[in-house]
């Protein structure tokens, strides 16, 4: 038991230098003080269905600023939890949750609710003595064997889509390291990130950063002149296929192959959907549901991609079942847009229609940390795998390598190996590895 003695909120700076909210919790047991801090993310290709991230509109930060969300923590929120007695972070949540009767968040702000939401959690698991996850483990997934069981990688090596300025459409390029090692992954990652940027460089590529920290490289032109030639004997492909092959030889050349590495896309899907025309522009070319589904196939059948995430649009029921039919059985399908990290959504539109196998767990998606356990919670239940994952824009905040690692999610994906506030979710788990030891 605990009471919550204050809450403090005041705007910080995200990875693409906009404002986000950041909270401190305080917290008071028998007279004894914890505080604890925490940051929220923010996404770019944000789903239509996802919880409301409240923004000023106004003049300041080009109408981005957040001091409603800030104003709704240090009064709204603070004042219906201040003095009050609590048995645990879920029993915040719910108070919390209680305030907002939209549907949405659109009254608090998920952003408001998932900051505090995360800080009264980590204060929470201070005051009990014991790291994050062993508190989102206890509090959240006490069903799970007790041997430790450490996400593999999804790497975002190579950014395009609204990540990016390169004309490609696929947003991501991910490396899946598969050592069976924490450690080994990170440095798997890590090799093959910079074999990755000495080939680009070698072929007269951009090295700038999109995003997630992954290249933004241009492959609609052709810069990499002779050199490209090594590369591609078959100039038809596409960008998308062109981007993969640099991928393979960035593993080829640190040392590895498909067995230690293999890969991931993130399609997202909504932003080259034409809703008007019903079709799917990839690399300039139109796609149907049926086509794109064989282009999949193809990248499936000559690449080691494990995984391919949103490769239809959130509201293409007809896509994700073809795509589930023809792939499902030997491919990650992910939702990310298309569940937003809601169970409700979760069962309406993936188990009802029994499309995808995987769902995408973004905190803010949701915006609190008892809804996106729930959903883990429930993918489980059903057989889907999950992962947790950071958004395009982030702070420092490494909460979600501890919710990875409680939920034993099957993957995280966490952007490059590089920027800090992407290298502060690797950092996270390797913190966690050692403290096992
Ligand atoms: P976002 O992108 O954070 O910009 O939404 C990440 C993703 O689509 O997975
Ligand atoms: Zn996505």
């Amino acid at each position: 038991m605990a009471y919550i003695v204050d809450l403090q909120a005041s705007w910080i700076l995200d990875s693409r230098g906009l404002p986000t909210v950041n909270c401190i919790a305080v917290l008071d047991q028998n007279g004894k003080k914890i505080s604890a801090k925490a940051s929220v993310p923010s996404g770019a290709s944000t789903g239509t269905y996802e919880a409301l991230e409240m923004r000023d509109g106004d003049k300041d930060f080009h109408g981005k600023g957040v001091q409603k969300a800030i104003n709704n923590i240090n009064t709204i929120i603070l004042e219906k939890v201040l003095n009050k007695e609590f048995t645990s972070a879920l029993d915040v949540d719910n108070l919390i949750l209680s305030l907002d009767t939209s549907g949405n968040k659109s009254q608090l702000g998920a952003n408001a609710i998932l900051a505090v939401s995360m800080a009264v959690h980590r204060a929470f698991a201070k005051m009990a003595g014991l790291e994050l996850w062993q508190y989102l483990r206890r509090l959240y997934f006490s069903t799970l064997p007790a041997t430790p069981r450490f996400p593999r990688l999804m790497c975002n090596v190579l950014n395009g889509g609204k990540h990016a300025d390169n004309g490609i459409s696929i947003q991501e390029f991910m490396i899946v390291p598969n050592s069976g090692n924490i450690l080994k992954d990170v440095q798997i990652a890590s090799e093959i990130y910079h074999s990755l940027k000495k080939i680009l460089h070698a072929s007269g590529k951009s090295t700038a950063l999109g995003d997630e920290g992954g290249f933004a490289s241009s492959f609609n032109d052709s810069t990499d002149g002779k050199n490209n030639e090594n590369y591609f004997q078959d100039s038809s492909k596409i960008p998308t296929e062109r981007v993969l092959d640099y991928l393979m030889d960035a593993i080829v050349q640190s040392g590895y192959s498909q067995i230690n590495c293999e890969l991931a896309l993130d399609a997202a899907a909504n932003e080259f959907f034409v809703p008007e025309k019903n079709i799917y522009i990839v690399d300039n070319q139109e796609f149907n549901q049926t086509t794109l589904t064989e282009l999949y196939k193809k990248l499936v059948d000559n690449y080691p991609l494990i995984s391919i995430e949103d490769g239809f649009s959130e509201d293409d029921i007809l896509g994700w079942q073809v795509m589930t039919e023809m792939l499902g059985k030997k491919t990650h399908l992910i939702g990310d847009d298309l569940f937003v990290t809601n169970p409700e959504r979760f069962e309406k539109v993936g188990l009802q229609n029994k499309i995808a196998n995987g769902v995408l767990i973004k905190l803010n998606q949701i915006g609190s940390v008892s809804e996106t356990c729930t959903m883990i919670n429930k993918a489980k239940d059903h057989q889907y795998i999950t992962v947790v994952s950071h958004r395009s824009g982030e702070t420092t905040d490494d909460f979600m390598s501890d919710l990875a690692f409680a939920a034993q999610s099957e993957f995280i994906k966490l952007g490059a190996p590089a920027r800090g506030e992407r290298v502060a979710k690797y950092n996270r788990l390797l913190e966690i590895y050692h403290s096992l030891r």
